[in-house]
C-alpha cells in the first residue's frame, strides 16, 4: 500500500468512531478545566449558559466539521482545498486548516505539561502522600512541584512519549485500540468517583452549586469562557474532529454521533463536577480554587477521607486516561498533515509534532516559575504568563473563530448539495440544521464575542 493512504485507515466501525471522538472531546476539559472554570464563574448560571452553547454552536457546528472531513478524507489542509475546489472557490480556504493544526499543536504543548501533573499526582496518592494534608501544605505541594521546572519537565515527557506512542501506531492498532480500551475504564471509575461523592452526604449541596442559576453572578468574561469552553470541550474547531471524521465510515449517521457525543461528553463533564463539588464542600473547602481545584483541593479531600489513598489513585488515573485520549487527537491533524505531504511514515510524523509540541510546553513549564508575569484579560486577573496567554489565544479565540469559518464555510461557501449530499438528514431536520449553520451559529458566535469583549 502506498504510503499516502495509511493515514486513510478507516475506524473499524462506527462505535469505534464514537468511542474515538469520545476520547477526544472527554479530556482534562472536562474533569480539570469545567469544575474550576464553573468553581471561579459561580455555578448554575454558568453552567446553563455553557449547555446553551453546546446546543446551539457546539452540536451543530460539529455535525459541520465531521461533514467536512469526511467529504474532504484527508487532513484539514488537504481536505479543505479538496473541498474548496470541488465547489468551485479559492482553494485558499486550506488556510483554516492549517490554522487548525497549529492550535492543535499550542493546545498540546500546555496539555501535556497539565496531563504532567496529572501523571505525578497520581503516583504521590498512591503512594500515601496525600494524608493529613491541609490547605498550606496541599498549596505548597503543587507550588513545589509547578516551581521546578526539571521535575515538570520530567513528567511532561513521559506524558508525550505516551501520546507518541499511540499515534505512531495508526488509526487501528494506535488510536482504535488505545480509546477501546481507556473509555470503559474511564466510565467505570467515574461512576466509583460519583458513588463515594455520593456517600459523603454533601451530594445535594454539589447539585445545587451546579445547577442553581443566579444570573447576578454572569459576567461577560464568564459568557466568553462558557462559549470557549464548549469548542475546547467538544474538540472543536482546529481540524481534530474533522481528521477524524475523515477516518469514518461513509454509511454512518453524523447526526446520530454527534448528539451521542455531546451527550456523553457533557455527562462526563456534569458528573465530574457531581464528584468533585460535594468533596469540597464535604470538606469545607473552597469551590472557587482555581485551576488548584483538582490538584490542590481534591488531595486534601483524598487525605482525610477513608481509603483515600485508592480513591485518589483512581481519581488521577481517570484524568490521565482521559487527557491521553484527546492528546492523540490534538497531534493527528498535524501528524496525517505531514505524512500526507511530506511523505513521511506516520510513525515518524507523529514523533516529529510530538518533539515541537513538546519543545513549545518548555514555555508553559517555565511559566509557573522563572518566566511567569500577569496581566488582565476581560476584568481578570492572569498569573500564570505563557500558559494563561496560550491557553486565551486557543480556547476563547483560535477555536470559536475556527468554528466560526467552518459554519460560514459550510453554509455560505461549500454547495448546498455536496453538503446535503455528504450530511444525509431527512428534509426538515436538514433545513433547519442548514439554518442553525448559516445564521444562528454565526450570528450568536459573533454576538458572545463583541459583547464580552465590551465593544457592544
Ligand atoms: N476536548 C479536550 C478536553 O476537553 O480536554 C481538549 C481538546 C482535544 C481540545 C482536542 C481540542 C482538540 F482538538
Amino acid at each position: 500500500m502506498p504510503k499516502k493512504q495509511i493515514i486513510h485507515e478507516q475506524w473499524s466501525s462506527r462505535l469505534a468512531f464514537v468511542l474515538a471522538a469520545t476520547g477526544s472531546a472527554v479530556g482534562l476539559g472536562n474533569i480539570w478545566k469545567f469544575p474550576y472554570i464553573t468553581g471561579e464563574n459561580g455555578g448554575g448560571a454558568f453552567v446553563l449558559v455553557y449547555l446553551m452553547c453546546i446546543c446551539l454552536i457546539g452540536i451543530p457546528i460539529m455535525m459541520a466539521e465531521i461533514m467536512l472531513g469526511r467529504r474532504g478524507q484527508q487532513s484539514p489542509v488537504g481536505a479543505m482545498r479538496t473541498l474548496a475546489l470541488e465547489s468551485g472557490v479559492s482553494s485558499h480556504w486550506a488556510v483554516l486548516g492549517a490554522v487548525g493544526i497549529v492550535a492543535g499543536i499550542l493546545i498540546m504543548s500546555f496539555y501535556s505539561v497539565i496531563a504532567g501533573w496529572a501523571v505525578s499526582y497520581m503516583l504521590e496518592a498512591a503512594l500515601g502522600h496525600f494524608n493529613g494534608l491541609t490547605g498550606e501544605t496541599a498549596g505548597a505541594k503543587l507550588g513545589g512541584l509547578l516551581g521546578d521546572p526539571l521535575q515538570l519537565t520530567f513528567w511532561h515527557t513521559i506524558f508525550s512519549a505516551m501520546t507518541a506512542f499511540v499515534v505512531a501506531r495508526g488509526v487501528r492498532s494506535g488510536l482504535e485500540k488505545a480509546v477501546q480500551i481507556l473509555m470503559p475504564l474511564l466510565f467505570v471509575l467515574l461512576l466509583i468517583m460519583l458513588g463515594y461523592a455520593i456517600s459523603t452526604g454533601y451530594f445535594m449541596q454539589g447539585l445545587q452549586f451546579l445547577f442553581a442559576v443566579d444570573f447576578a453572578k454572569l459576567t461577560p468574561e464568564a459568557i466568553l469562557t462558557a462559549l470557549g469552553h464548549a469548542f475546547f470541550t467538544l474538540s472543536l474547531g482546529m481540524g481534530a474532529i474533522m481528521v477524524y471524521g475523515s477516518y469514518m465510515p461513509k454509511g454512518a449517521s453524523i447526526a446520530k454521533t454527534t448528539f451521542i457525543i455531546a451527550i456523553l461528553d457533557t455527562l462526563v463533564a456534569l458528573m465530574a463536577g457531581m464528584a468533585i463539588f460535594p468533596l469540597v464542600f464535604a470538606n469545607g473547602l473552597e469551590a472557587g480554587a482555581g485551576p488548584g481545584l483538582v490538584f490542590v483541593t481534591l488531595p486534601i479531600a483524598f487525605g482525610e477521607m477513608f481509603g483515600g489513598a485508592l480513591f485518589g489513585t483512581l481519581f488521577f488515573l481517570l484524568l490521565v486516561f482521559a487527557a491521553w485520549t484527546s492528546a492523540i487527537s490534538l497531534i493527528e491533524p498535524a501528524t496525517a498533515w505531514l505524512s500526507e505531504n511530506r511523505g513521511m511514515k506516520r510513525s515518524t510524523a507523529a514523533y516529529a509534532v510530538t518533539f515541537v509540541c513538546w519543545a513549545l510546553g518548555l514555555v508553559t513549564v517555565m511559566s509557573f516559575s522563572s518566566w511567569s508575569f500577569s496581566f488582565h484579560f476581560a476584568g481578570a486577573e492572569k498569573t500564570d504568563g505563557m500558559f494563561d496567554v496560550l491557553d486565551i489565544l486557543t480556547s476563547t479565540f483560535m477555536l470559536p473563530l475556527g468554528g466560526l469559518a467552518i459554519a460560514i464555510f459550510t453554509g455560505w461557501v461549500m454547495k448546498q448539495v455536496y453538503v446535503r449530499d455528504e450530511i444525509r438528514l431527512g428534509q426538515g431536520v436538514f433545513a433547519v440544521w442548514y439554518q442553525v449553520i448559516r445564521w444562528v451559529a454565526p450570528l450568536l458566535l459573533l454576538y458572545l464575542f463583541i459583547h464580552s469583549l465590551g465593544f457592544a
